[in-house]
């Protein structure tokens, strides 16, 4: 397997990638949230492959990745005029809108609906542009493990199973697109992202946001995900009560090296303890949380505790993946 940066010169290497899409192999390949494990969405046989070396549940559908509004004619029946007028607003970027699917295009899927989004970041959209074809990609990662924000995750994951890798740095997001349907009536966000509840009503009005006790209608929210191997508690609430919470929990655990995750301005909150700073602004957050949830493991932490964050901007879609995380939901 070849695991390429992308670089100035790249734009072979990236037609070499988009030829082992076409010729149905698997390419992972950096997005703008976090790598992607693309195959070609029109062969049943490629997308297969992508189940196969995730270790992905079958009932579970994959999001198709597409280079231009234009092609959404490709793969959708029809476009409600709020998905129409979010993808103007937020495409390419974390956003992916749920859609009446055209008949007999995919091989695979999931009922009559199908998951588009228009991926930012170059390196995602010429490999699109050169394999000419629409790319089902899911996260490229391991089937519940963290997704991944470097090469380097990829390749811990997936060496090996797939193709190729392509390099292009760190994710910037670092949590995976909303996700709205746009299948019912009330348009809802199935999962949160970096593209915010109140960024989507600004631009069509009313949006609902499912709750974590209603069945999900996104498959992939219903599985305990994002988990690191240690045992995860996630303490929630103001942070000086939950630092006293999580340092009275530590006291009591049987593990033999346990580790707090906490926002890098509570650090005094904790004293002596062994922490893991995760940065200040919930951007900064979001961007490294897989990354930290992954060197936990790295590090040999059997213990987890880790202290939420305010739910606002995108802080709603950090909570919603610690939690599951967490297996709390
Ligand atoms: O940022 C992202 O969206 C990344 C990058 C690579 O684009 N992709 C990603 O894919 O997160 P994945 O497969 O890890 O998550 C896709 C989610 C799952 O929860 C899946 O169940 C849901 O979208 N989904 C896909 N197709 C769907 C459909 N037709 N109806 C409802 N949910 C769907
Ligand atoms: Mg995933």
């Amino acid at each position: 397997m070849k695991n390429i940066e992308v670089g100035s010169a790249s734009v072979e290497i990236i037609k070499e990638a988009a030829q082992i899409i076409k010729s149905g192999g698997l390419v992972a390949f950096p997005t703008e949230t976090v790598y992607g494990l693309g195959a070609n969405a029109l062969c049943k046989e490629a997308c297969a492959k992508i189940y196969e070396a995730k270790g992905r549940p079958s009932d579970n559908p994959l999001i198709v990745h597409i280079n231009k509004g234009f092609e959404l004619v490709r793969v959708a029946r029809e476009v409600p005029r709020g998905a129409q007028a979010l993808m103007d607003a937020f495409s390419p970027g974390p956003l992916t809108v749920i859609l009446p699917a055209r008949p007999g295009v995919f091989a695979y899927g999931y009922g009559d609906t199908v998951a588009v989004r228009i991926p930012g970041g170059i390196a995602a959209r010429l490999l699109i542009h050169h394999a000419d074809v629409p790319i089902a990609a899911p996260s490229a990662n391991l089937s519940g493990r963290p997704s991944p924000t470097t090469a380097q995750h990829v390749l811990e994951d997936l060496d090996g199973k797939i193709d190729m890798v392509l390099d292009g740095g760190v994710c910037k997001h670092g949590v995976e697109s909303t996700v709205v349907d746009f299948t019912s009536d009330t348009p809802k966000i199935l999962r949160p992202g970096a593209i915010t509840q109140e960024m989507i009503a600004e631009v069509i009005g009313k949006v609902a946001m499912a709750t974590a006790d209603e069945p999900a209608k996104s498959p992939g929210m219903n599985y305990k995900h994002y988990a690191p191997k240690a045992k995860m508690t996630l303490v929630e609430g103001e942070p000086a009560v939950v630092a006293t919470k999580i340092l009275e929990l530590m006291a009591q655990s049987q593990a033999e090296n346990p580790v707090i995750l906490i926002p890098s301005s509570d650090k005094s909150l904790y004293g002596q303890a062994s922490i893991m700073q995760l940065g200040r602004r919930p951007e900064e957050i979001a961007a490294g949380i897989y990354s930290a949830l992954r060197r936990c493991d790295e590090l040999g932490h059997d213990e987890i505790f880790v202290q939420g964050v305010e739910e606002t901007g995108i802080g709603v879609a950090i909570m919603n993946r610690l939690r599951k995380a967490a297996g709390n939901t």
